[in-house]
């Protein structure tokens, strides 16, 4: 990655956008300019990149201007407002939300599944749900091994899912328990410290909610598998920020365990985490702040003939969100793939 780009935050003061700033100077990207746009509550207030303040600015149409990538986590609401103004400035928007990810349109990328899909883009490329990508980064390799032809899966979803204020709120939420007060709730439905509930998202007729419809078709979209049989389980538990799930395989030929354990010790973004004389297998806490998807417990599903067992454990706001974005934004720049560069290839 040589040149340097423009790079805008949209949602800058989010959960989701402290991280984007957090890795974009970490992996040291080739910001040439950084802005940091949210809404009018967040006006003027600073936010450190680099060792500088750069002063947050409220979103606009003139905030696109030279800006090549726009790194959008304020909502769908906010994306459908303002992605196809960015694109119209000359940006390619890497959009977090749901707005755009089931548009046949936008690509749906996770790097280390389809990076391919980058080159299709027409000015706008969506992030995957959370839950999504954790999955995915963790079967899709034992899926090209070996086709898998179902998915059962059941997650164990933090609060960070739901933004910086719901994090807080189960702090407070706690606190509040302990000191014998009833707790406050505001982001979610229900208390959610010493609690956990079905995935507050809405219900269809099948009785399935949004969150468990976007793991099937999202992970149907990505794989290219339209026709894959996938059924979830979306659960809120009093986690701060990693997510967990409990993943059933059946594949269409036998697929024994430590096979597959080789093949994820060495899979992109994955590490395999297993002691199975100390019962140790992957946490939140040990998830929480890393990068890869910590797979473990992988194990023979004893109630069919093909089947795997496999727990996970992933960040949510990092490979779940920020990190996959970046990378999707890494992926722009190494295949000259921004804007900037299809108006330079046509002069
Ligand atoms: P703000 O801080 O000004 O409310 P989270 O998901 O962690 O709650 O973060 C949401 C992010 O999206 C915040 O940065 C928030 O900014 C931003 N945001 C929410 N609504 C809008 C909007 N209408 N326009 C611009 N940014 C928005």
């Amino acid at each position: 990655m040589s040149k340097s780009v423009n790079v805008a935050i949209l949602g800058a003061t989010g959960a989701v956008g402290a991280e984007l700033l957090q890795l974009l100077e970490e992996r040291d990207f080739p910001v040439k300019n950084l802005k940091l746009l949210a809404s009018p509550r967040s006006a003027g207030k600073t936010l450190r990149f680099k060792g500088e303040d750069i002063t947050v600015e409220v979103v606009s149409a003139e905030a696109f201007q030279g800006v090549d990538i726009v790194l959008a986590s304020a909502g769908g609401s906010t994306s459908k407002e303002w992605a196809a103004i960015a694109v119209a400035a000359g940006a390619v928007v890497i959009d977090n939300s749901s707005a755009f990810r089931m548009d046949p349109e936008v690509p749906l990328i996770v790097p280390e599944i389809n990076p391919e899909a980058a080159k299709d883009h027409k000015g706008i490329i969506a992030n995957p749900n959370c839950t999504t990508i954790l999955m995915g980064v963790a079967i899709y390799p034992l899926h090209k091994v070996q086709p898998i032809k179902r998915i059962v899966v059941s997650t164990y979803q933090s609060a960070s899912g739901a933004g910086a204020r719901a994090m807080a709120e189960v702090k407070q939420q706690t606190e509040a328990i302990l000191a014998g007060d009833a707790p406050k709730t505001e982001s979610f439905p229900y208390p959610l410290a010493f609690n956990l509930f079905p995935h507050n998202s809405p219900l269809d007729d099948q009785g399935y909610c949004q969150e468990e419809m976007k793991m099937v078709n999202e992970t149907r979209k990505i794989f290219g598998e339209p026709d894959l049989k996938i059924s979830a389980t979306c659960v809120r538990v009093p986690v701060l920020r990693a997510h967990s799930e409990a993943i059933n395989l059946e594949f269409e030929a036998n697929f024994e365990p430590a096979a597959a354990k080789e093949v994820l010790a060495t899979a992109p973004g994955v590490t395999v985490v297993e002691d199975w004389e100390k019962n140790y297998f992957p946490m939140p806490i040990d998830a929480t702040g890393k990068d890869p998807v910590l797979v473990g417990r992988i194990r023979r599903d004893i109630s069919q003939d093909h089947g795997l067992e496999l727990w996970l454990c992933g960040d949510q706001i990092r490979k779940g969100a920020a990190l996959n974005a970046v990378q999707i934004a890494e992926l722009l720049c190494e295949q000259d793939l921004l804007q900037s560069n299809a108006v330079a290839t046509a002069v």
